[in-house]
Order: structure tokens, then C-alpha cells, then sequence
């Protein structure tokens, strides 16, 4: 696997891979600091496109003041070992001046309808980031297909969408989280809970499972919304700061209607809460 810093060398190494003449470039984009749920975006990337890169880079536009930009783990050597493991071609790790050489003044502003509100209301700027940065990063590596998780399930959203509104020439794939056999959802993140948090790390997951079960169980809309409350107050007796825990549409992320509540496949819950110095999310689709 060849590491790439610079765009210059990321360009000379997609053109001596022959990019795009086969079945077109597989992008994964990551912060880094890689566990299992990442190796499951290059393994599909592996499958859907040739050569797979993989970018790591921790981008300053998508945390908010007071976030944790600063202290969020940089392991670049270990990532790149497990990337070559896992098949990746090669691996696009730029620094700051590299990415932004220039101040970054145009961002993207994704449509607020979906991305003001549950992670957009807790992050503001948080998907202008987001968008900004992997608009850029398509930009760079012009691949067929990029994969994202669903675990950031409204980020996947707002890729989309932008992906749609500006016409861009890349199949956006969404691939499903990957959990610890407890049911926590892989993150970056649950490296910063002590083990007594990770010990009660998958009550939000069991939170946003309660909730399914009362759609399933054909509840209507004010027992559905009593539930939401029933289980943001039950986080909080357990210790958590919720941010949000929410039953919403799949396609556009707004509040289900009361015809919404029986169709199939259309639902997901949403849920994002503080536990001491970790912020996690998870979602389960319904
Ligand atoms: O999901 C992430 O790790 C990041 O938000 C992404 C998509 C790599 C953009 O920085």
C-alpha cells in the first residue's frame, strides 16, 4: 500500500494505478484512528471498485469549539497497518496546509431541513464541515463509488443529498455498523469511556430498541413520543446526557406523521448521548 501526503503524489499514484479505467476508483473517507467498522467500508470498497484509497485526515471544520478536536486520537501508523491488511491500494493522509493551503472560505451549506436538526442542532457547522471537506476530498480523488457508515446516519444523509444537488459523478454507499458483541456500536470515540462507561455504553442502543419495539408494537404518535421522553429520562437516571433520542423518516430524517407509523421500512431511531467525557450515537433503522 503506497502512503500518499501530498496532492501531487495522491494524483501521480491514481494515474499509475490506471484510476478510473477499470471499474473506477473506491474512496473510503476517515478521521482515522480505524477499528473494525472502518475495515467493513475498505472491505466493501474492496468489492465495488478498484483501486480503494482510503483518506485520513482529521478535519478542523467539522468540530465545534469546545469539541474535541484536539485531543482526538492521530494513529496514522497503526492505521496504516491495518489498512494494508485489509487490501487497501492506497492510503491519502494529508496535513492541514495540504488539505486547506489556503483558507477554507467557501463551504458547503447543506440544506438545514436536513442537516439543522438531532446532530446539526447539537453540532452547529458540524455538516458544513462535513460537506465541505468530503466535497473537496471527491474533488481530489474523483473515485467512482465512496463509502461511508451508516452509524453517522444523517451525515450519510447530507452526502447524499449534496452528492444529488451538485450532480457529481459518485455512487455514495452506505454500509451497516459494526457492533461489539455487546451491541455498542463501533466508534473512535468509545476509546475516550472509562470501563465502567463501556460496561453501560449499549444502553443507548437498548434505549433506541425500546423504541422500535413500541412502532413495531403499533403505537401511535403521543405513545411514541412518550416513549422518546420515557427513554431520554431513563438515560439520564443512568447517567447519560442525551442530546437527543428520536423516531424519525429514513429518507428525509423529519418527525413521522401518524401515517408514517406502519409502513414498512421506512423508520429509524436516532439517538445521541453524552456519557462522561465521550459523546456517542447510534441509530437503529425500524
Ligand atoms: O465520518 C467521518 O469519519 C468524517 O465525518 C468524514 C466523512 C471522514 C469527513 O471528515
Amino acid at each position: 500500500m503506497h502512503i500518499l501526503h501530498t496532492r501531487a503524489d495522491l494524483h501521480a499514484a491514481l494515474r499509475s494505478c490506471g484510476a478510473g479505467v477499470a471499474s473506477g476508483v473506491a474512496l473510503v473517507p476517515t478521521m482515522g484512528n480505524l477499528h473494525a467498522g472502518h475495515l467493513a467500508l475498505v472491505a466493501r470498497a474492496r468489492q465495488l471498485g478498484s483501486p480503494v484509497i482510503a483518506s485520513v485526515f482529521v478535519n478542523r471544520l467539522q468540530f465545534g469549539a469546545g469539541e474535541d478536536f484536539d485531543r482526538y486520537p492521530r494513529t496514522l501508523e497503526r492505521d496504516a497497518q491495518a489498512l494494508e491488511r485489509a487490501g487497501c491500494d492506497l492510503l491519502f493522509a494529508p496535513d492541514e496546509a495540504e488539505m486547506y493551503p489556503v483558507p477554507q472560505t467557501f463551504h458547503v451549506h447543506p440544506d438545514p431541513r436536513l442537516a439543522g436538526d438531532l446532530e446539526g442542532a447539537a453540532r452547529p457547522g458540524h455538516f458544513e464541515g462535513v460537506a465541505t471537506v468530503v466535497l473537496k476530498l471527491l474533488q481530489l480523488v474523483q473515485p467512482a463509488v465512496a463509502v461511508f457508515g451508516k452509524k453517522d446516519y444523517q451525515q450519510l444523509l447530507v452526502i447524499r443529498a449534496m452528492v444529488e444537488q451538485f450532480a457529481l459523478p459518485v455512487r455514495i454507499e452506505g454500509v451497516d455498523t459494526v457492533r461489539d458483541p455487546d451491541g455498542l456500536a463501533m466508534s473512535s470515540r468509545n476509546g475516550y469511556l472509562t470501563p465502567q462507561q463501556r460496561a453501560q455504553a449499549p444502553q443507548l442502543q437498548q434505549a433506541l430498541q425500546e423504541l422500535a419495539q413500541c412502532v413495531r408494537a403499533g403505537c401511535a404518535l403521543p405513545q411514541l413520543q412518550q416513549a422518546q421522553r420515557a427513554a431520554e429520562q431513563q438515560l439520564r437516571a443512568q447517567g447519560w446526557q442525551p442530546d437527543y433520542i428520536d423516531v424519525r423518516r429514513r429518507h428525509d430524517l423529519q418527525a413521522p406523521q401518524a401515517v408514517d407509523l406502519g409502513r414498512e421500512n421506512w423508520l429509524v431511531a436516532l439517538g445521541a448521548a453524552r456519557l462522561g467525557s465521550a459523546r456517542l450515537l447510534d441509530n437503529l433503522e425500524i
